[in-house]
């Protein structure tokens, strides 16, 4: 392959053929790649996104559909036993008994009564808080829900993951929070799903915890802005086109951004990566949501805590599942996410997995995980199960 400077020799390489310059993964640049689903390798990549219109639905589905959520270990399994793209053939199989097995599941689920907003936070950096936020609220939406997404993080990372444009000038969660803009003019509909819309952030939301520093109730202004939408509240007040989640991509930090988030939602979804030191910091978080919980927003519960990036092949990320299944018991969805190339490389093509490849391992695990939470009715507390985190400790 070529090392795309045209230097070979001296080093001992064979000569660079001639031709168009390609990445280390072949994947050409990225105006010429094609995504997948563009040119299924299977009919099921396509019937993947389309609920059944009648009785034909198989029985498996209807099993789902009626509430059964496959567990992790199914999921993990299903990851080891049928993940294999060696081949086209292998890969066609693939997508067949995934899809077989789950994508076609994609039917309608009942809208809560009001719109739910939640906050997807942890300080932590990179444990898969956008990628997490992005899927589910993709695969809500595919599962009949309308939903808005609040990109809080200056990165800007859901913005782009969800095919919107998010440079300099665009109006953006800044013009919301430091303005006081209203969200219904600054939210745009994502470019491949419908019932999804975005909120994008630009840059110059870095700048909006300093500027935020001096305003009245600078911690209330994204609740300001969610109250203050037409679209977001029960279904008596906002009718049927009302916003059935609202999910808020949080950065890595408590600051002020993030405060204003955990004021404005009732739930809070963390991402918890399934790698060493995993819960360390976690303390501090719920530390934060308690202090938040009691002096300026009551109804702020952690409703779910979802295991990313697992790698069923490690007894690492069992440990680390276990450990967190220990301390939160009751929070922990069932489902958790594998770790997957195609979970990765989605947002390169401005997409999320669940449009990129629907019938992936990471797609089915992130639409499971949209099902639980959908069916979640109650609202669990903050408090810990067990014994509560130390802090420090090897994890
Ligand atoms: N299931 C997965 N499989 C493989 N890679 C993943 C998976 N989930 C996330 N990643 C990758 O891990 C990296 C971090 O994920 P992500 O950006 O979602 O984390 P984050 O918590 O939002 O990070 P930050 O704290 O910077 O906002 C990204 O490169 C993402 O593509
Ligand atoms: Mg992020």
């Amino acid at each position: 392959m070529s090392d795309g400077t045209g230097a070979s020799g001296g080093l001992g390489w064979p000569d660079a053929p001639s031709g168009p310059r390609e990445f280390s993964t072949g994947l050409g640049w990225p105006g010429e790649r094609v995504p997948p689903q563009e040119e299924p390798t299977s009919p099921q990549a396509t019937e993947a996104v389309e609920a059944p219109a009648d009785d034909a639905v198989s029985r498996e589905t209807s099993a789902l559909a009626g509430g059964r959520v496959r567990t992790a270990a199914d999921l993990s399994e299903l990851a080891v036993t049928v993940h294999d793209e060696t081949t086209p053939l292998a890969r066609a199989a693939e997508h067949s008994v995934l899809a077989r097995m789950g994508a076609r599941a994609r039917v309608a689920m009942p809208r809560p009564e009001s719109t739910r907003v939640m906050v997807v936070a942890n300080q932590k950096g990179g444990v898969g808080k956008t990628t997490s936020t992005v899927n589910v609220a993709a695969a809500l939406a595919q599962l009949g829900q309308r939903v808005l997404v609040v990109d809080l993080d200056p990165q800007g990372n859901a913005s782009t993951a969800l095919g919107t444009p998010h440079h300099r000038g665009v109006a953006s969660t800044y013009d919301a929070l430091v303005d006081g803009t209203p969200l219904a003019e600054v939210a745009t509909p994502a470019a491949d799903l419908e019932n999804l819309w975005v909120v994008p952030a630009t840059i110059d939301l870095a700048g909006a915890e300093i500027e935020l520093v001096s305003v009245v109730a600078r911690e209330n202004r994204l609740a300001r802005a969610l109250a203050s939408h037409p679209g977001i509240g029960s279904a008596d007040v906002a009718g049927d086109d009302r916003f059935d989640y609202v999910l808020i991509d949080c950065p890595p930090s408590l600051g002020l951004l993030t405060l204003n988030a955990l004021v404005a939602g009732a739930e809070v979804m963390i991402p918890i990566q399934a790698e060493y030191y995993a819960l360390e910091g976690l303390g501090q978080l719920l530390e934060t949501i308690e202090m938040v919980r009691a002096h300026l927003n009551p109804r702020l519960t952690v409703s779910s805590i979802l295991i990313t990036m697992y790698d069923a092949r490690t007894r690492l990320a069992a440990g680390v599942a276990d450990e967190v299944r220990e301390h939160f018991a009751d929070q922990v969805l069932k489902t958790t996410i594998p770790r997957s190339v195609r979970v990765s490389e989605a947002p390169s093509y401005g997409q999320t997995v669940m449009t990129y490849d629907p019938a992936s391992p990471g797609a089915l695990s992130y639409l499971e995980a949209a099902r639980e939470v959908a069916q979640q009715v109650t609202q669990p507390t903050t408090q810990p199960t067990t014994q509560p985190i130390t802090e420090g400790a090897p994890r």
